[in-house]
């Protein structure tokens, strides 16, 4: 077996997926045409052909209008379902999925609404595929702290459905720092937390996800490189990244696979992850992220290993469960 074939045979845990980011075209003008919602495209192609972006902000822009087709609570579940088989068929064990609920309550649809579909997939995927998953409500930090308040205390009636929250959308001009009080009232609430940082923006926001959000994991994180201090901070820590190849590729955070910083991470001693961030707008799920960067990087089979193994250490499951995955890692290894 070639390190990319290994790669896409070992189970794999996925902590960097944006439920809302794995709509697909064609579901999004089905789920306009069931709910009478208006496209500004007029078909899947010319959707898919403005999928060419410059940055963070071009893809967000176009993410948002996708997300306005989301209207009931069948909605929410044919989008999770949709990705929840994907992920099996790529040998995703457990996943950790963010969702974005102020995408949805500015259209007038409730939290809980939201909340119920995501976990009605989440619990069939349980069931038929034996799949462990887990919900984390994310902040759009374009937005104020305030709205951050009142989203937290709108979800709070479905506080046992979510395990976490995340800090997701424009990074530059919007520190972790914006976000103090209410991470730290998330804290209080027994909520695990992490947060985008250094995707887009400096080092100095890493920091603070870190020191002031008191974050667990770094979403992203690429540009922790750019400071020595941090990536030694991280490996002492071993804080995970969950890192994202595609998505760095495609929003021009590196020009080419090859640039990519991921073997560079690993070397260094980090607990990096791959992920598929928002794999229907990226051109790919989690195995065409591990595939193509194992290829590019011409990654070893035991950074391959590494990077499975990481994804399990970096993952909220109980012990019990992170030692029946890690075995399950190893007997494909082996
Ligand atoms: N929301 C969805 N995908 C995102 C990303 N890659 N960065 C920030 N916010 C996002
Ligand atoms: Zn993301």
């Amino acid at each position: 077996m070639t390190p990319a074939q290994l790669a896409a045979a070992l189970p794999k845990a996925e902590l960097h997926i944006h439920i809302e980011g794995s709509l697909e075209p064609e579901l999004i003008f089905a789920l306009a045409q069931r709910n009478g919602v208006a496209l500004p495209y007029p078909n899947v192609e010319a959707l898919r052909q403005a999928y060419a972006f410059t940055d963070l902000q071009s893809f967000l822009d176009i993410y948002y209008a996708g997300a306005s087709v989301l209207l009931h609570e069948a909605d929410f579940f044919d989008m999770a379902w949709a990705y929840l088989q994907r992920a099996h068929a790529d040998h995703v064990v457990h996943t950790e999925i963010f969702f974005d609920p102020q995408t949805h309550t500015a259209r007038g649809v409730d939290v809980g609404v939201v909340i119920a579909g995501l976990k009605r997939a989440c619990e069939r995927a349980h069931t038929e595929f034996g799949m462990t998953s887990a919900l984390i409500l994310c902040f759009l930090r374009h937005l104020s702290e305030e709205d951050a308040f009142a989203t937290l205390e709108a979800a709070l009636p479905h506080r046992a459905h979510f395990i976490g929250v995340g800090l997701d959308s424009s990074e530059v001009g919007h520190p972790p720092s914006k976000f103090s009080r209410v991470f730290a009232r998330c804290r209080e609430l027994g909520l695990r937390i992490v947060a985008h940082a250094g995707e887009e923006g400096p080092p100095p926001y890493i920091w603070e996800a870190l020191n002031d959000l008191k974050a667990e994991r770094i979403d992203h994180g690429v540009r922790s490189l750019d400071d020595p201090a941090l990536v030694a901070e991280l490996a002492r820590r071993r804080t995970p990244l969950t890192v994202c190849p595609l998505s760095n590729l495609k929003l021009c955070v590196v020009t080419d696979l090859r640039e990519h910083p991921m073997k560079k991470l690993l070397d260094a001693g980090l607990c990096a992850t791959v992920n598929s961030d928002d794999p229907a707008y990226f051109g790919g799920y989690l195995n065409a992220n591990f595939v193509q960067t194992v290829d590019a990087l011409k990654l070893s089979r035991d950074d391959v290993i590494a990077l499975a193994r990481n994804s399990f250490e970096a993952s909220f499951i109980d012990g019990a469960t992170r030692a029946k995955y890690l075995a399950r890692v190893e007997a494909v290894a082996s």
